[in-house]
């Protein structure tokens, strides 16, 4: 891509394991020099002429502790909220998709599979399910309205999409009804004509018919402000596969058979008492996950249908394991991982790459790092070729020691309409966005 875009779990070249690739060291990932690093890359400080005027952290802001933590702006009464969508071009209209039609999730599965995010080279393409979709954007109590597509008038074609889904999000003591953004995509023949602030602003305009004035977000393009910036990480369980494509490369002085010899792992997990999540495991499993979240500065607020939805094993879409002790029958642990594939662009033998993306993980009893064993082990016997996993909440302490090489892009963390005075260490975040 030309923008730089890396965006929300972009897939990466990583370098094999042992072929010495660093992280950034830990003090260049720091706002401040995330911010200077980009306006220096830039003749001048770049303008951001649509989210200079949005209320979100400004550049020009940062550092200034001054500033009070919360909303950035109190929200308008409901009568004022601009009850007719925002203009279009001419040639275009507003659709609501409705993802209970088996038709519009396909345009919509058929939209993003040709023209969602990309990694830097062009290699891969993110694949949403049709299912993982409806599951991302059917939680408890979400809202039709949200789900937002455009159409050329004449043909009707899908040329563009953006979805919001509610959640309650604690930042520090509160918490705050929120939407969650994703999706955005606009088709390849229609960009750089600042359709996407149209429907960045439609979106806003929905949420706000909702009474809901903060919303979280991810991107790979730094905008003002993220309020965190994560790294991905990539662990083989195919390495061969990931080599052929060109997702990994070989090590310096590595031979294919000794890579594959490094990644390989048990064909059983080790941990006793270690099974899938079942439906009567959602409330232990609500009290486990609320209890360990509550450490961190921003997560979700999850309660027991939130669970159900979000956690509950669906083939293909969402994987969640956990210890029952053998002897008392405690859940004292638990590990997921969601679905998402990605496309391979324009290789002979391949057509798709299997990823799992790490999600959310608790341990009380079971090692972090022996449960995330098992989940890797869980994980290749269902044929995925890659694990993926952001430097979030407690993940720095398996990543190196499984395995795990750093990707290359960097996925930025956002609120809108809701200042924290300091940007949060990656391991502060309890959050993940699909
Ligand atoms: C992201 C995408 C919709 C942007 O559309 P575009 O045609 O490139 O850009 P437009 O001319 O419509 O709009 C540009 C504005 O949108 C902003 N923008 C671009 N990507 C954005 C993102 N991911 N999130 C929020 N705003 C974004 C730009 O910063 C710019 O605003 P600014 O002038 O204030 O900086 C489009 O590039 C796309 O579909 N890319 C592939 C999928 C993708 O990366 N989606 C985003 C996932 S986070």
């Amino acid at each position: 891509m030309t923008d730089n875009n890396s965006p929300p779990g972009s897939p990466k070249v990583n370098p094999d394991h042992n072929s010495e690739a660093n992280p950034l060291p830990k003090d260049d990932s720091s706002l401040e020099n995330i911010v200077r690093r980009f306006q220096d890359s830039m003749s001048l400080a770049k303008k951001h002429k649509f989210w200079e005027t949005q209320p979100v952290g400004q550049f020009k802001d940062v550092g200034d502790t001054s500033l009070p933590e919360g909303p950035i702006e109190p929200p308008t009464p409901l009568s004022e909220v601009k009850q007719e969508p925002y203009n279009l071009p001419s040639p275009y209209e507003w659709t609501t998709c409705d993802m209970d039609s088996e038709e519009t999730c396909n345009e919509v599965y058929n939209l993003l599979k040709n023209n969602y995010v990309e990694d830097d080279e062009n290699m891969f393409r993110f694949n949403y399910s049709k299912e993982f979709l409806r599951w991302a954007l059917r939680p408890p109590g979400y809202y039709k309205s949200w789900h937002i597509g455009v159409r050329a008038k004449t043909s009707k074609k899908l040329v563009a999409f953006i979805t919001g889904v509610p959640a309650r999000i604690r930042v520090r003591d509160e918490v705050v009804k929120m939407a969650e953004i994703n999706f955005l995509c606009v088709h390849k023949k229609l960009r750089s004509k600042r359709l996407a602030p149209v429907m960045i602003k439609e979106v806003t305009r929905r949420v706000h018919l909702e009474n809901i004035w903060q919303a979280a977000y991810t991107a790979g393009v730094v905008l003002p402000t993220p309020i965190t910036t994560c790294q991905y990480w990539h662990r083989s369980l195919n390495p061969k596969k990931l080599i052929d494509v060109g997702f990994s490369r070989l090590g310096p002085r590595m031979t294919m058979s000794r890579t594959i010899k490094l990644y390989k792992l048990p064909d059983q997990p080790a941990t006793p008492g270690f099974r899938k999540m079942e439906l009567r495991d959602v409330p232990a499993v609500t009290r486990l996950l609320r209890n360990y979240l509550s450490q961190f500065v921003v997560s979700p607020d999850f309660d027991e249908n939130d669970v159900e939805h979000w956690l509950l094993p669906t083939e293909d879409v969402v994987d969640s394991y956990l210890v029952e002790s053998p002897k008392t029958h405690d859940i004292t642990d638990f590990c997921s991982f969601y679905t998402l594939p990605s496309s391979i662009l324009g290789n002979q033998n391949y057509s798709i790459l299997k990823a799992a993306y790490s999600y959310y993980n608790v341990s009380t009893k079971t090692p972090l790092l022996q449960l995330m064993n098992d989940a890797l082990i869980v994980a290749k016997k269902k044929d995925f070729d890659v694990f993926n996993a952001l430097d979030v909440m407690h993940n720095e302490s398996f990543l190196k020691e499984l395995k795990f090489g750093p990707g290359d892009g960097q996925l930025h963390y956002y609120l809108y309409n809701y200042r924290i005075r300091n940007a949060l260490r990656t391991s502060e975040l309890g959050l993940v966005l699909l």
